[in-house]
């Protein structure tokens, strides 16, 4: 394994299977990286709980916040309590793994070329939300999943990678998805240790 070890943010709102994924290659030495801090959206996420297991568990202690939009008066200082957290750990790379929310223009210029995020479609093909139920609504029979850096556009930053994954006569919302994902736990981690290992240019 190459390169130099990234600090990594992982930003979640939800099942955080993306996060352990992560974390599973950094254990497995696949991956370069470390886990810094972790940003939930969502004080219910079961990202936390994982986090809390690992923490529990004695490895390497990983730190989590809670940043609810709901907590703050607008979306830019939802933002920049967010953008405070990344500054003071001074992180290499933003990933966001399942995270539901669009950040605004302003942070994504501050962190311009250090944030990715994964998307289960193949991009600029169903961006936004319920992108596996569009591709069934669409009737492709190819979809999959892609990893590009973050701008101020909705899914539309540069892609990094691509898998292409089939859409099976007969697949539902939930075996689409189930499929697309298991590519996904690939994609992801071996897309960030590209990146550490300078195989592909920070944006
Ligand atoms: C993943 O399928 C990810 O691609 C998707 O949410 C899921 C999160 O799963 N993200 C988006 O749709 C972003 N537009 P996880 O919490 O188990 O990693």
């Amino acid at each position: 394994m190459k390169g130099r070890l990234l600090k990594l943010c992982v930003m979640v709102s939800g099942r955080g299977s993306n996060l352990d994924a992560i974390v599973r290659s950094i254990d497995e030495g696949k991956l370069n990286a470390c886990v810094n801090v972790v940003i939930s959206d969502r004080h219910d996420a079961l990202a936390l709980k994982r986090v809390e297991e690992w923490n529990a568990a004695g490895g390497k202690r990983i730190e989590s916040f809670v940043i609810e939009r709901s907590s703050f008066p607008g979306k830019d200082s939802f933002d920049d309590a967010i953008a405070s957290i990344l500054e003071e750990r001074e992180v290499d790379l933003i990933v966001l793994a399942g995270f539901m929310r669009v950040l605004g223009a302003k942070f994504a210029a501050r962190f311009a070329g250090k944030i990715i995020n994964i998307h289960p479609s193949l991009l600029p093909s169903f961006p936004g939300l319920h992108a596996q139920r569009q591709a069934l609504a669409y009737g492709t029979k190819i979809s999959g999943c892609t990893v590009h850096f973050v701008d101020k556009t909705l899914d539309g930053g540069s892609i990094i990678s691509q898998v292409a994954v089939p859409v099976l006569d007969g697949d539902t919302e939930d075996t689409l998805s189930e499929r697309i994902l298991k590519e996904e736990h690939r994609l992801l981690p071996e897309t960030i240790q590209k990146l550490a290992a300078n195989q592909i240019r920070f944006g």
